[in-house]
């Protein structure tokens, strides 16, 4: 289980995260949703030390991390119980799909190069681009490359996966196959962390939602609760926005 308590963060004098709390249980999926500017991404990096925050403490199965109070090994060692996959996917351009899955398995978990690889191989099958495996991202659909982002976080077999909004940079066409993948990673119970504006798949997919505005979370509860039966009459106007 992961304890995320009390999570601060400013830029300068602009405060983006004021206390956020939040559990994740073993094989949990949790959305966040919520308006543009309100820390999500930032929150998301935080727990993956992307961003220092100024305050707060994470906690993985009981193993805690003081987020004011870290170090290099502290930092390595929080950085490997999640991982991220980017609303621009963050791939390596000059490396092909098979070599971006296996440079973070040779950095992240020290593997050597052979077992990267077939780690590397297993985890394109799983995102069903073995047939990409030597393409340039360049010479990849933006789904696509996607999917390689999705399956170099899942490589390194993470506590949590993050989602930073895996789909706002697709066509919608293409958004359904990346959809699918994670999915398929919600049955199989890999905990995750999902920040989107895909209400609907929201809605579907996860165990828990948060609502979350001004820096704080306004509302947590079940999909129904939070799409169905909110009383915070700001969440239902952003509903009925984002169906138009
Ligand atoms: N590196 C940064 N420096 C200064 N301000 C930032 C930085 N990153 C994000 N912000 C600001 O923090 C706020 C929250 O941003 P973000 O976490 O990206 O929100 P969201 O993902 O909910 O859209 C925004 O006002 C944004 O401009
Ligand atoms: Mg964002």
């Amino acid at each position: 289980m992961i304890e995320i308590q009390d999570i601060y963060k400013s830029y300068g004098e602009l405060k983006v995260l004021s206390g956020i709390s939040t559990s994740v249980e073993k094989g949990e999926v949790v959305s966040i949703i919520g308006p543009s500017g309100t820390g999500k991404s930032t929150f998301l990096r935080c727990i993956n030390y992307l961003e220092e925050a100024d305050k707060g403490t994470i906690s993985f199965d009981g193993q805690k991390f003081d987020l004011a109070d870290m170090d290099k090994k502290s930092i390595k060692d929080l950085r490997a119980h999640s991982s991220m996959v980017f609303q621009q996917y963050n791939l390596f351009l000059n490396k092909t799909a098979i070599e971006n899955i296996m440079e973070h398995l040779i950095y992240v978990k020290k593997m050597g190069r052979e077992e990267a690889e077939a780690t590397a191989e297993k985890y394109l099958a799983t995102v069903g681009l073995s047939e990409k495996r030597d393409s340039y991202p360049g010479q990849l659909s933006g789904g696509q490359q996607q999917r390689i982002g999705i399956a170099r976080a899942m490589a390194v077999n993470p506590d949590i996966m993050l989602f930073d909004e895996p789909t706002s940079a697709l066509d919608p066409e293409l958004i359904k196959y990346v959809l699918t993948v994670i999915r398929e990673l919600a049955l199989a119970k890999q905990t995750m962390l999902i920040v989107t504006h895909e209400m609907r798949f929201a809605r579907e997919v996860s165990d828990k939602v948060l609502f979350m505005e001004g820096g704080k979370i306004l509302e947590e509860g079940s999909p129904e609760q939070v799409f169905e039966h909110s009383e915070h009459a700001r969440i239902r106007e952003f509903l009925s926005l984002m169906e138009k």
